[in-house]
C-alpha cells in the first residue's frame, strides 16, 4: 500500500474515519499521531455505528496492529470507557506483542484540570470563544510546550505517578481557585488515574521503536489524521483552531516516523465545506445548511452540534494540498448534494476590491473575505447506491473532477455513503 498519511482538508469531520476504515483493508498498522479525544471518527460496518475518539480507526478490521502515538493527548479515563465500549460491541481490543493495540509511552496525560481550565478560557472568552470540544486538549498541549506535562510513562508509574500528580495538583488547583471554579480532591483522582493505568499498562509500550522496526518489515503503515487543516495550531485559522499539528508533518513528529519513511499523503475532503465550532467559514450558507441537517446530517460526532454547512472552497483545499503536499484526494459525502439543480464551487476570494487565490493569514481578514463563486449543473439523482466511478452521473464525475483540479491532486477515492461498501477507487 506505501506509508499513507491520510489528513482532513478542511475542517475536520471530512469522513476521515470512514476513509481509514476503506484504507485499512491494505494496512497492517494504523497510527494516530496528534490530538486526543476531541476526535470524532465515524465508521459504519455492516450497518453498525462506531465513533472512535483516541483508537484508530483500523482496530474494527481484525488482524490490524493500531497505535496511539507519542503526539496524542490522552484521556486515560476516557481511553478505558472506549475500550470497554469496543468490547460490549464484540470488538476485540488486546495488548502485549499479539496484540491489536499499543500505547505510546511518551504521550502527554490529560487530567480533569485541563478539562476545567478549556472551559473556563472559554467563559473568559465570551463572544470570542474558540468553540472547544471542552475536552482539555489546549491546556494538555500547554503543559507539553511548557514542560510540565505528565506523560504515560510518569502515569503508570507506581512511585512516581502520586508524587507528581500532587505536585500538578497543588499548582493547578491555586489556579482553579484564582478562577473561581472548583478545586479538585487529590485521593479521588489519585484512585482514578490509578484505576485506569492498571488497564492500560499492558499496552503501553515504546511505539518509537516498534514503528521504526515495522518500517523496516513493511511500507504498509497508515497514519490517522485527526481534526483538520484549517484546525491546526500553525496553519489553520488561528486562534480559532486546536492544539496540535494536524497537517501531514505531525504524523512524523506524532510518531517518530521519519518524513523519508512516508510515501504519499491522502487528503480527505467532504464535496462540500463543514465546521464545528467558531472562527470564519467564507462559505458558510444558510441553504445547504438547512438542507443538509434536514437530511439528519452534520451534527457533530463528539459534541452532538450541528456543524456549519457552506459550499466547497476550493481556495482552502488548494492551500491544503499545498501545506500537506497531497497526493491523492478522497472526496465524501457526494451523496449530499444530489437533490441540487446547480452547485457553487468557491474558486477565489474577494476582500475590499481586490482578488485572493489564497487563504489569507489574518483571521480578520478572512473573516471579511467574500467568496467569488463558480456554478455548475447538478445531478439531481440518488448516488449512494452507485458503485463504480463510470455509475455515476456525467456531471456528479465532472463535478468531482472539477474540485480535484482546483485543489491540484489526483482523485482517486470517491464516497457516496457512510458504509464500507459506498466507497469507490478511482
Ligand atoms: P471524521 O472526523 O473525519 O472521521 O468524520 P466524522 O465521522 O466526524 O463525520 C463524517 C460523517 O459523515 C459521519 O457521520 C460519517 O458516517 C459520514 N460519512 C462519511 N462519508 C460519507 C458519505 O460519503 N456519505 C454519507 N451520507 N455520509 C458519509
Ligand atoms: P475530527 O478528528 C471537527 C474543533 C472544535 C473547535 C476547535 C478547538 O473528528 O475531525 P479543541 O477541543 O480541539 O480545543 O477545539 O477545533 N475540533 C474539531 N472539529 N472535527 C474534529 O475532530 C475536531 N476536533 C476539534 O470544534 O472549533
Ligand atoms: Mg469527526
Amino acid at each position: 500500500m506505501a506509508n499513507t498519511i491520510l489528513v482532513g482538508a478542511q475542517w475536520g469531520d471530512e469522513g476521515k474515519g470512514k476513509i481509514i476504515d476503506f484504507l485499512t483493508e491494505q494496512a497492517e498498522i494504523v497510527v494516530r499521531t496528534q490530538g486526543g479525544n476531541n476526535a470524532g471518527h465515524t465508521v459504519y460496518v455492516a450497518g453498525h455505528k462506531y465513533v472512535l475518539h483516541l483508537i484508530p480507526s483500523g482496530i474494527l478490521r481484525s488482524g490490524k496492529t493500531c497505535v496511539i502515538g507519542n503526539g496524542v493527548v490522552l484521556d486515560p479515563i476516557g481511553l478505558v470507557a472506549e475500550i470497554d465500549g469496543l468490547l460490549k460491541l464484540g470488538i476485540p481490543v488486546t495488548s502485549g506483542p499479539q496484540g491489536n493495540l499499543r500505547i505510546s509511552d511518551t504521550a502527554h496525560v490529560v487530567f480533569p484540570w485541563h478539562r476545567v481550565l478549556d472551559g473556563q478560557r472559554e467563559i473568559r472568552k465570551g463572544t470570542n470563544k474558540i468553540g472547544t470540544t471542552k475536552r482539555g486538549i489546549g491546556p494538555t498541549y500547554g503543559d507539553k510546550a511548557a514542560r510540565v506535562g505528565l506523560r504515560v510513562v510518569d502515569l503508570i508509574h507506581p512511585r512516581r505517578f502520586p508524587e507528581r500528580l500532587r505536585e500538578r495538583l497543588d499548582e493547578n488547583n491555586e489556579v482553579l481557585r484564582a478562577l473561581g471554579a472548583e478545586t479538585l480532591d487529590y485521593e479521588t483522582l489519585l484512585r482514578d488515574y490509578t484505576a485506569a493505568a492498571d488497564r492500560l499498562r499492558p499496552f503501553v509500550t515504546n511505539t518509537v521503536v516498534y514503528l521504526h522496526e515495522a518500517t523496516r518489515r513493511t511500507a504498509n503503515i497508515l497514519f490517522e489524521g485527526a481534526q483538520g487543516t484549517f484546525l491546526d495550531i500553525d496553519h489553520g485559522t488561528y486562534p480559532y483552531v486546536t492544539s496540535s499539528n494536524t497537517t501531514s508533518g505531525g504524523a512524523c513528529t506524532g510518531s517518530g516516523v521519519p518524513p523519508n519513511r512516508m510515501d504519499r499523503v491522502v487528503g480527505v475532503m467532504k464535496a462540500y465545506t463543514t465546521r464545528v465550532g467558531e472562527g470564519p467559514l467564507p462559505t458558510e450558507n444558510a441553504f445547504i445548511s438547512d438542507l443538509l441537517h434536514g437530511m439528519g446530517r452534520e451534527f457533530g460526532a463528539t459534541t452532538g452540534r450541528a456543524r456549519r454547512c457552506g459550499w466547497f472552497d476550493a481556495v482552502a483545499t488548494r492551500h491544503a494540498a499545498m501545506v500537506n503536499g497531497i497526493d491523492e484526494l478522497a472526496v465524501t459525502n457526494v451523496d449530499g448534494l444530489d437533490s441540487l439543480e446547480s452547485i457553487r464551487v468557491c474558486v477565489a476570494y474577494e476582500v475590499d476590491g481586490q482578488r485572493l487565490n489564497h487563504i489569507p493569514s489574518d483571521c480578520e481578514l478572512l473573516a471579511k473575505c467574500q467568496p467569488v463563486y463558480q456554478d455548475f449543473p447538478g445531478w439531481n439523482t440518488p448516488t449512494d447506491k452507485i458503485t463504480s466511478w463510470d455509475g455515476l452521473p456525467v456531471n456528479c464525475r465532472h463535478y468531482l473532477l472539477t474540485l480535484a483540479q482546483l485543489t491540484g491532486a489526483r482523485l482517486t477515492v470517491v464516497s457516496v455513503g457512510p458504509g464500507r461498501e459506498q466507497t469507490m477507487l478511482l
